[in-house]
This record gives C-alpha cells, sequence and structure tokens, in this order.
C-alpha cells in the first residue's frame, strides 16, 4: 500500500500507579469542564438515574477525577484530562463533583484552593474569577503532547508528520531516537485512538490523490502466525506482539480483510499495523491494517 504515513511517538512518565488506602471526597458545585477540547476525552454514561450515582461511578472509578451532569446525564473525567471548570450558577443546572483530599478542620482558611495528594497523580484546584483551574503534578515536557492514564501510569503521546514516505522500520528508529523514555506506542484505549486518529487528521494534511495516509502502530506480526494455512487462532490483534506498556485492545478494529496473512508483491510478510486516516476514501477511517 503506498502511503503517506505519519510517525507515532510515545513518552513514558516516570512513576508507577499504586493502590493507596486513599480517602477522598468531592467537591460539588454549579459548574461544569468548559473546554471541549478536554471534554471529548471524557465518558458519557449511561442512564445514571441520578447525579449522586454519577459521583458513585467516579469514586467506584481508579481513573475517575471528576463527574458533572445532572440528573439525567452523568459524564466521567480522568485524571489529567481536565485543565478548567468554569463555576456557575444553579440556573444551568449542571453540577461538577472533583475528586479532593480530606477537608481540613472547619472553618477552612481558604476555599478557593484544594488538593489531592493522596496519590501518584496529584493535582492542585484554584478558583480565580469563576474559574476553577487545575494543576498537575506530572506533566509532559512541552504542550505537543498529551497526556493518558495507562495502568502503568500517566503516560504523554504525540503524534508526527513524518516529512516523506517513510518505512515502519525508519519510522520506529526515528521515534526511539527523539529520547531515552520514548517509544513507539499502540492503542491501550479510545480515548488514545481518537487523539491519534484527530491528530493525524489536523496535522497530516490533505492528500486527494491518495485513497488514505496512515500512522505506524507498534506491534508485529506472530512468527508462528506465518505459516500456511495461516493457524485458526492467528485472528484480529492475537496475530500481533511486542506492544511494551499495553494491556488491552479493545480499540483495535481491523478494516475488512485485515489482517492479511498473504504475501506482498515482494513476497514479504505484511508484519507491521497501522491506522488508516481517510483522503479520497473514508470508510476505512481509523481502522487498522497490515502492511510490509
Ligand atoms: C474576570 O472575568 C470577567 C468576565 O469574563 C473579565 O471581564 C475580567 O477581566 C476577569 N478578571 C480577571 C482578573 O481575570
Ligand atoms: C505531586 O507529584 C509530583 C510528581 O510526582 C511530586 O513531585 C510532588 O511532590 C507531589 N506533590 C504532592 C503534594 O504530593
Ligand atoms: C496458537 O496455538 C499454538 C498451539 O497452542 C501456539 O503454539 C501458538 O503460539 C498460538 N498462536 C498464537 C498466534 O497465539
Amino acid at each position: 500500500m503506498s502511503c503517506y504515513t505519519l510517525r507515532l511517538l510515545f513518552l513514558f512518565a516516570f512513576a508507577l500507579l499504586f493502590s493507596l488506602n486513599e480517602s477522598v471526597n468531592l467537591l460539588l458545585f454549579w459548574g461544569y469542564p468548559s473546554d471541549t477540547s478536554e471534554t471529548k476525552y471524557c465518558d458519557v454514561q449511561s442512564g445514571s438515574g441520578n447525579f449522586e450515582s454519577c459521583m458513585d461511578l467516579c469514586l467506584k472509578s481508579n481513573t475517575c477525577m471528576l463527574a458533572f451532569g445532572t440528573d439525567n446525564s452523568c459524564t466521567l473525567c480522568d485524571t489529567y484530562s481536565i485543565s478548567v471548570i468554569t463555576q456557575t450558577d444553579a440556573s444551568n443546572g449542571i453540577k461538577t463533583a472533583i475528586k479532593i483530599d480530606q477537608q481540613q478542620q472547619c472553618p477552612s482558611m481558604q476555599n478557593d484552593l484544594y488538593t489531592r495528594s493522596d496519590t501518584p497523580d496529584n493535582y492542585t484546584l484554584s478558583l480565580s474569577n469563576s474559574t476553577w483551574k487545575l494543576s498537575y503534578g506530572k506533566k509532559c515536557v512541552t504542550g505537543s503532547w498529551k497526556i493518558f492514564l495507562r495502568p502503568a501510569g500517566p503516560t504523554c503521546f504525540k503524534v508526527e508528520k513524518a516529512p516523506k514516505f517513510i518505512n515502519y522500520a525508519d519510522a520506529m528508529n526515528f521515534c526511539r531516537a527523539q529520547g531515552n523514555l520514548i517509544a513507539p506506542a499502540g492503542l491501550q484505549a479510545e480515548h488514545e485512538r481518537h487523539f491519534i486518529l484527530e491528530t493525524a487528521k489536523s496535522i497530516g494534511g490533505a492528500y486527494p490523490t491518495l485513497e488514505y495516509t496512515s500512522v505506524w502502530l507498534t506491534g508485529t506480526m506472530k512468527i508462528a502466525c506465518y505459516q500456511q494455512p495461516t493457524p485458526s487462532n492467528c485472528t484480529d490483534i492475537k496475530a500481533f506482539q511486542a506492544f511494551a506498556w499495553q494491556n488491552n485492545f479493545d480499540s483495535y478494529k481491523f478494516a475488512p480483510g485485515y489482517p492479511t496473512f498473504v504475501k506482498s508483491s515482494s513476497n514479504q510478510f505484511q508484519k507491521c499495523l497501522q491506522m488508516m486516516i481517510a483522503q479520497k476514501s473514508e470508510d476505512w477511517d481509523g481502522m487498522i491494517t497490515n502492511t510490509v
């Protein structure tokens, strides 16, 4: 497949997530996370009943930082996903409940500054001029990376446009050469899949003569799947290996007919994974194929 390819980079954060005996409180107020480029990475829950059950859902989830909504709607956002929350009055009916430390003795000296410190993914929450700003203990090195929580800890992601057509090996090498803790990435969760797809579209540009462009992803075909006929357990992502720091593969949706175990015209196994980005064609947008 002749595609313009984009490189995918990936930076590890330093600390591991571990479970704690935390005593978490929720700070509840009228207001909502107001940056839609952030809330699109939150998860809308179906039929929660009332806002209290929405708060319960967040309390029960280790990755959830805040819940917002009404008695008829509930959205949960993971730690690191939100940086700004607008405080309102009751008129629009939207509440936000955010995890904070056990409160100090009343009366509190300050009620416009809260922290959550008993987790490796700590943050402070401060109010100024009806806007709550969140500041996290960990950040990506620059703003062009986006942080997502993985089971191994917070992880920064970036998609980079290659200056020219680039093959899988060159893309992986380029990525690793960016720095010590930088490695090629795959898809641990839907949030990551959306981010990669959307970023590739915004930085990739339009190629009206191509069917698709693509983003190289980490992972290669298992040698056991090279046999003909193809072993019956070589199905979908199970035919691939070498996914560092990943334990979930639900976000890999293969294009029809993929993965393919047919050799390429150059007589090579199509052992590398890529995400398709719509150009002239769009049916496979965001889907995974394998190629040489
Ligand atoms: C506070 O918000 C108002 C309305 O958005 C704005 O006009 C004002 O400049 C803000 N003040 C500060 C200190 O940011
Ligand atoms: C928050 O996390 C950062 C980075 O892990 C750490 O340096 C800092 O000491 C932590 N702050 C608190 C209050 O726990
Ligand atoms: C398929 O099963 C065989 C026999 O159990 C095993 O050796 C092989 O590694 C499996 N292949 C995959 C792709 O899981």
